[in-house]
């Protein structure tokens, strides 16, 4: 079942109904001032950190569910309404949300009134702006009573949600005009407010909820508005607000708009007042004035346009597949662009309250947006290498505003340092930006210990080369990419962190996964040394990769499939010997990838992945899932049967076994693996799947699972990075290299071709592929050996490969 439908042509995901399984969110920003908005309007909005500086407040754990937000009312006569139909829950006569890339637009209407509220942040604007167009389409005059009204959160979102003994005496405003400042702590050591405004004379306001919404009340029935008044509350503490009162006369046809605004301003400390505890409101002012009236805001929503028509036509692809199209063209970028704003931090599972940025997530999240954003491609890796240490280990995290790592967490996954060179590579082979490589990168942030970071990617290969165990395999140290598989954990300590905990060190536990990644990314880089001229170097990594291959293939097969790792005594993870947990999915997804054994041994891995993992959502993570706590295998087996890393569809590494299907030649396993979680494949199963099918989720639950199909986490999560690599690189085969574009796609037999588009090193490549005897590779009509595009000098390349 679906409750919406895509409309390509707008890029919009239109959402035709409010009561979707889960709220369906869209994320609004792209510089410093961040919203989450959800298919009601709920939400809120944080300026860099979610954490440190929350604007406004939303609780996660809220009944109902995603209350709060944006919260509209329009009173007509006895009738109180909302656009998009939360706050007030009154049925609407139609209503319709429309998420598009960085604004959404709520449709409803009642009783003759129609409204369209359309929100977005401006580019290089540290505002929400909430457009709203009222209409009259009855055939009598309406007199309305509009209110618009946001809930601060006091800055710190985990004080704001904890430390109640200070809060509830903090709160506090200033009100001038149709504008209330939010400005807790500006007295002492903040010099940042924000503001709520309407570019309209207000008839009242208030600023103190409990006033606003009276005892026993919640959002969908406040007093204020049911007595179509404001109390002119001025918040001393408890829970400050912005609720502002218009009202609104239509004739017949009639329709007028209002711009709320919802911003951040900082002062500098020597002009935060402007009288004795009056906050100096300049800036505020400058940046009303640049958004007053309707024609600005659509001006910025066009200026919001033109960005993602100019990003998206990076790469675009038309084949007979429409739904592998909206995801290529729209969808799938679209989500790459969201994990490279947030990483893991705000979305409606993360809370933005917890992790800082994942060395490894955001490593391969670059894999998915570098060709969009190469120049923040680079200050990315620069600011991921420098948290690594001298001996090439690395924090595991590290804060947004402070880019330091992150103590807490410390270091010690193993596969953390391997990422990196996994996303200089990819960085290199799409700009050819060979001078990266010289950059000074500093060692844990350190100032003057900046090394070339050449010498980082060194470092981190000769990390995993340095610690390997019994079998001759890369030590998994707390855990690989699989964060739940912690070997050396052995927990018995209710609340105690899997990660972090390491109560029995056993220096033995070794991972099959980091070995697959070490014979990849060591001939990646490997190859890069003999780009520049390290050949003797690129040699000696090539011997090293061959080592840990024959070690892999030793030690790593268990007969039809790859091993997952040893634990901490030596007995093989993931292995037909097992009683639970027998195959694991990483391994087949990675090896194969690398190359290990050949073909022969990665078909028979895949076979055997699809054999035991593969599911109509996917492949399971692992099987059987564990039914039993296990010290010596930590937090997966913590999770019930067929949930999160105990076997669900952990989509981030499914796109790894569509790669595998492509080294191996297999175009149609390949692309059924892909079209198995690509959202839009599965919109109509949207009632069983629950979260947006518009983008991926980490998770959906397994066959062992109570819910089998139900996703969970949606948004901030690998997997679009690496199913945007998969489906782009993979299966249409159009891969950056050093010196040209390769083509090289591994087409399931139902593609008979396609027309792609992909700009890159400053060249429009219109590629056409297709099926047909006079096969080979045509650069400008003429035959090109090989698969290699080579790089062209004009401003455009005509490509064609018949297959
Ligand atoms: C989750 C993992 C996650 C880890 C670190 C675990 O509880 O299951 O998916 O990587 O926490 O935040
Ligand atoms: C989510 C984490 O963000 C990621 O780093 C990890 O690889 C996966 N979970 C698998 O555990």
């Amino acid at each position: 079942m679906r409750y919406g439908y895509f409309d390509d042509t707008a890029r919009e995901y239109v959402i035709t109904r409010a009561d979707t399984p889960l709220p369906w969110i869209n994320y609004l920003g792209s510089d410093g001032f961040f919203s989450l908005i959800s298919n009601t309007c709920g939400g809120y909005s944080f300026y860099k950190d979610a954490k440190l500086r929350r604007i406004t407040r939303f609780r996660y754990n809220n009944v109902p569910h995603d209350d709060g937000g944006r919260l509209f009312y329009i009173c007509d006569g006895d009738t109180t309404w909302s656009p998009a139909f939360l706050p007030a829950k009154t049925p609407l006569d139609h209503c319709r949300c429309r998420h598009g890339l960085g604004y959404s637009v709520f449709e409803g209407g009642k009783n003759g009134v129609s409204a369209e509220l359309t929100v977005t942040v401006p580019r290089h604007t540290d505002m929400e702006l909430q457009k709203l167009v009222l209409k009259n389409e009855s055939t009598e005059e309406k007199k309305l009573t509009v209110y618009g009204a946001v809930e601060w959160c006091l800055w710190n979102a985990v004080d704001d949600a904890a430390n109640f003994q200070r809060n509830w005496n903090i709160g506090e405003v200033e009100i001038e005009g149709s504008t209330v400042f939010h400005k807790t702590e500006y007295r002492e050591r903040r010099n940042h407010y924000a503001f709520y405004s309407v570019n309209a004379p207000v008839d009242g306001f208030d600023t103190d909820r409990d006033t606003f919404l009276g005892r026993f009340r919640g959002w969908s029935e406040p007093r204020a508005v049911e007595e179509r008044t404001s109390f002119r509350s001025i918040a001393a503490g408890w829970a400050p607000i912005a609720a502002l009162r218009l009202s609104v006369t239509l004739a017949p046809g009639e329709s007028s708009t209002l711009l709320f605004r919802l911003g951040y301003a900082e002062n500098p400390p020597g002009r935060k007042f402007s009288a004795p505890d009056v906050v100096n409101k300049e800036r505020a002012y400058a940046m009303l004035a640049a958004y007053e009236t309707p024609a600005q805001f659509d001006a910025a929503l066009e200026e919001l346009k033109a960005y993602w028509d100019a990003l998206l036509s990076r790469f675009t692809v038309r084949s007979s597949e429409d739904k592998l199209d909206r995801m290529v063209n729209i969808w799938n970028q679209y989500q790459c662009m969201v994990t490279f704003n947030m990483s893991r931090s705000a979305s409606y599972y993360e809370s933005g309250m917890g992790r800082g940025m994942g060395f490894r997530d955001s490593c391969q999240d670059l894999l998915g947006f570098v060709h969009l954003i190469p120049e923040r491609a680079r200050e990315r890796i620069h600011d991921i290498a420098s948290i690594q240490s001298r001996d090439g280990s690395t924090y595991h995290q590290y804060q947004p505003l402070t880019k330091r790592g992150n103590a807490d967490v410390g270091s010690g996954f193993n596969d953390d340092p391997l990422w990196l060179v996994a996303c200089t590579c990819a960085y290199v082979r799409e700009t050819g930006d060979f001078s990266i490589l010289d950059e000074p990168t500093p060692f844990n942030n350190e100032e003057g210990s900046e090394v070339p970071l050449m010498e980082h990617l060194r470092r981190s290969l000769n990390y995993t080369l340095t610690h390997r165990g019994p079998h001759g395999l890369p030590l998994i140290g707390r855990a690989d990419w699989n964060d739940c598989l912690n070997l050396n954990c052995f927990s018995h300590t209710p609340g105690e962190s899997f990660q972090t905990c390491s109560n029995y060190e056993s220096g033995k536990a070794e991972s099959v996964f980091i070995a697959g990644m070490f014979v990849k990314y060591g001939r990646e880089y490997a190859e890069l040394c003999e780009r520049i001229g390290l050949s003797a170097e690129g040699e000696k990594m090539r011997a090293a990769a061959g080592e840990i291959e024959a070690a892999t293939l030793a030690h790593g097969w268990d007969g039809e499939w790859f091993l997952r790792a040893y634990d901490a005594f030596e007995r093989p993870v993931g292995s037909r010997e097992n009683d639970e947990g027998r195959i694991f999915i990483e391994p087949q997804g990675f090896c194969v990838m690398a190359g290990i054994g050949g073909t022969e041994y990665g078909k028979r891995a895949l076979a055997s992945a699809e054999a035991h993992l593969g599911n109509e959502f996917g492949m399971e993570v692992l099987h059987p899932c564990y039914t039993t706590y296990r010290d010596y295998i930590g937090e997966i087996s913590s999770y019930p049967p067929g949930y999160k890393e105990n076997g669900s569809v952990f989509c981030h590494n499914n796109p790894w076994i569509t790669l595998a299907y492509c080294t191996v030649g297999d175009g149609d396993a390949a692309f059924n693996m892909y079209r198995r979680n690509a959202p839009a494949y599965i919109e109509d199963r949207s009632e069983v799947h629950r979260t947006e099918p518009y983008c991926y989720s980490q998770t959906i639950a397994g066959r062992q699972a109570r819910t089998f199909g139900e996703a969970k986490n949606s948004w901030l999560t690998g997997t679009a990075a690496w199913s945007f690599v998969a489906v782009s690189q993979g299966i249409l085969g159009i891969r950056p290299d050093y010196d040209g574009l390769i083509v090289d796609p591994s087409l399931p037999k139902c593609m008979d071709g396609f027309h792609a588009v992909r700009l890159f090193r400053g060249t429009r490549y219109e590629i056409t592929v297709r099926r047909g005897e006079d096969k080979g590779l045509r650069v400008d009509g003429k035959p090109v050996g090989g698969k290699t595009v080579p790089l062209a000098s004009g401003a455009v390349c005509s490509v064609e490969l018949v297959i």
